[in-house]
């Protein structure tokens, strides 16, 4: 028997039957489609807190029991066997590839990395010391500009070639952006280097000096991009498929995606992190600072802890805890960053023992980690939230495509509870009080 939830207006006594739609995993959801047209009615929920925007086979959560899975695929085997392209592989394509099919995925996010001149003269046009953030959103919106003519989202081809353009040319964008900050050359990428070591040394090879390539580092930020490749109907990947609808470029989406993961309390948070253990500055600043965050007459919040909708533990801030102190273990010999890591330590103890983050299932997310690891790379904390942004890459794009290939497709328009002024006639403004 197919299971319903009878929804039934008091007012008039009607009544309707809502299917339960079960997934392969997760809570079942009702289907409120029926709402509007037979009961005249919608659903509230702001934030979108119990609400399935769409059906997705791409990634699945499972907030209560910490289970993070890519395409059935757990996230912790994926972090230790896989590698980041790869990963992206398999959110755009549903199965992990052959190695010919990786060879020619990698050859053609390789050839697609470089950056057409033009869209490199945009950057002129930033402040010397503007957001990286705001340069990668506009860059991203830039490429719109330039790929017009292979930009049709109903031809497969087309969408193909959207998605390796994406995940091809992120790095070398972030990595400009961050050249510019500090007015160094542009270092163009490199056809024989892996898409991490590319990264690296778009960003820090000088002409002048020696460019050593550390296994270790490697590692550690091929793991913080698998870490980071997607996480279902986030804000920022909600934004994407939201401004697609509408039928956008893929180009101008991401961008749309880049600011709204911007905000600290989306992917801003591992910049907001570092900044927050700098500030307590030593350990037994922390006692002080956990009251601060438990104050409700006060704004601050303990940053990196909670989830939307992780309520036991982030499975990505567990395994990224390990990767940080194997790359403070290795890297750090001058010792620099274990203050921090020190403090974060501290402070993920008191917090995970206290009442007030116990009781509201509030545990260290993956950015409470990220920001120091990356900080242990020698990337500077206004990068972070760009290297978020180019690892969620994959995740965006291949949830834009997922929606663009689903025959259900509309425009997304959400409904509102109007408590504004009731109707009235305009008042010509010599005859207002
Ligand atoms: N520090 C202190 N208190 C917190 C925190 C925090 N980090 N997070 C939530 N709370 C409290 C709230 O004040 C609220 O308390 P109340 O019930 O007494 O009013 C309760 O916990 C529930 O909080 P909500 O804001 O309703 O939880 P929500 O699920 O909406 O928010 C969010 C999730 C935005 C991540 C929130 O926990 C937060 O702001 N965390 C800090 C920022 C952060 O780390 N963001 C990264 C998210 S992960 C990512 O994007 C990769």
């Amino acid at each position: 028997m197919n299971k319903t939830v009878t929804i039934t207006d008091n007012s008039t006594g009607k009544s309707i039957e809502c299917p339960i739609m079960e997934g392969t995993h997760g809570e079942p959801v009702i289907d409120t489609r029926a709402l509007s047209k037979e009961l005249g009615m919608f659903t509230f929920d702001p934030a979108f807190v119990t609400t399935a925007s769409c059906k997705s086979a791409i990634t699945f959560i499972d907030g209560d029991r910490g289970i993070l899975l890519h395409r059935g695929y757990p996230i912790e085997q994926l972090a230790e066997k896989s590698s980041y392209l790869e990963v992206c592989y398999l959110l755009l394509n549903g199965e992990l590839p052959t190695q010919q099919q990786m060879d020619t995925f990698t050859f053609s996010i390789r050839r697609l990395s470089i950056l057409h001149e033009g869209l490199l003269s945009f950057f002129n046009g930033f402040q010397h010391n503007a957001h990286p953030m705001a340069m990668l959103a506009g860059v991203v919106a830039g490429m719109s500009s330039y790929y017009h003519e292979e930009m049709d989202i109903y031809n497969p081809a087309h969408r193909d070639m959207c998605a390796i353009r994406l995940i091809g040319k992120m790095p070398t964008i972030a990595a400009k952006s961050f050249r510019y900050l500090l007015g160094r050359p542009y270092v163009y990428p490199q056809h024989n280097l892996g898409y991490v070591e590319n990264f690296f040394n778009m960003m820090f090879y000088l002409p002048n000096r020696e460019m050593p390539m550390n296994p270790t580092a490697v590692k550690a930020l091929e793991i913080m991009l698998i870490l980071h490749a997607d996480h279902e109907q986030n804000a920022s990947t909600s934004t994407v498929r939201l401004a697609g609808s509408s039928q956008a470029n893929p180009y101008a989406c991401v961008a749309a995606g880049i600011a709204t993961l911007w905000g600290p309390a989306h992917g801003g948070a591992n910049e907001a992190v570092i900044n927050m253990l700098q500030e307590i500055g030593d350990v037994k600043n922390i006692p002080a600072y956990i009251e601060l965050v438990k104050d409700k007459n006060n704004p601050t919040r303990l940053m990196g802890f909670g989830h939307r909708v992780y309520k036991n533990f982030d499975p990505r801030a567990t395994i990224i805890r390990t990767a940080c102190h194997q790359l403070l273990g290795e890297l750090d010999a001058s010792g620099e960053q274990q203050p921090m890591f020190e403090i974060a330590m501290e402070l993920e103890r008191i917090a995970l023992e206290d009442e007030y983050f116990i009781e509201r299932k509030l545990y260290p997310n993956v950015d409470f980690y990220s920001g120091i690891i990356l900080s242990a790379l020698g990337i500077p904390t206004k990068m972070f939230t760009v290297l978020f942004a180019v690892a969620r890459t994959a995740g965006w794009i291949a949830q834009w495509k997922e929606m663009i290939e689903d025959p259900d497709m509309k425009i997304g328009r959400p409904r509102q509870l109007y408590i504004g002024a009731a109707q009235r006639d305009y008042v010509p403004v010599a005859q207002r009080l």
